[in-house]
């Protein structure tokens, strides 16, 4: 049975800065994606707190908050079968240092902070995430 799912990407201020987004909108399409919406914007520090939210309690909160207000992102409706899995894969593990071969956070990612791309971790939670920034 087919299971179209849609999932939130973000291309973080890391890999916009350094103009990888048109690569990285090649490496989702290559692999299946279909861009349904996208739009580059520049969040406030506060937009950004209130998106991370789950990650109120951690130590690095305030300093994920701050990088991803830092400067200009992307945000991608992407759509694909089990999408959220899928792209999940992708990207690789959160820190690129234990991302494998061919994934976009060991091909891009810098550090555990600045790892070019953000993906919903969950169905429930990419309806969320695709509310935050895609409200239509
Ligand atoms: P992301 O998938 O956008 O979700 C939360 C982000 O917090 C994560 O990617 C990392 O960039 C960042 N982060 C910083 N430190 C940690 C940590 N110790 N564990 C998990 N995520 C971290």
């Amino acid at each position: 049975m087919s299971n179209i799912e849609q999932t939130l990407s973000i291309i973080k201020p890391d890999a916009v800065e350094r103009n990888l987004q048109e690569e990285i909108k090649i490496e989702f399409k290559n692999n299946g994606f279909e861009i349904i919406n996208e739009k580059k914007i520049h969040i406030s520090k506060e937009e950004a707190e209130k998106f991370y939210k789950v990650h109120e309690s951690k130590p690095f909160y305030n300093d994920l908050c701050q990088y991803l207000s830092s400067g200009p992102i992307i945000v991608m409706k992407l759509q694909k079968e089990n999408a959220v899995l899928e792209n999940r894969k992708l990207m690789g593990a959160t820190n690129p240092q234990d991302a494998s071969d061919g994934t976009l956070r060991k091909k891009y990612g810098i550090s555990i902070d600045k790892n070019s791309v953000h993906g919903s971790d969950s169905v429930e939670n990419a309806k969320v995430e695709l509310d935050f920034f895609f409200k239509d």
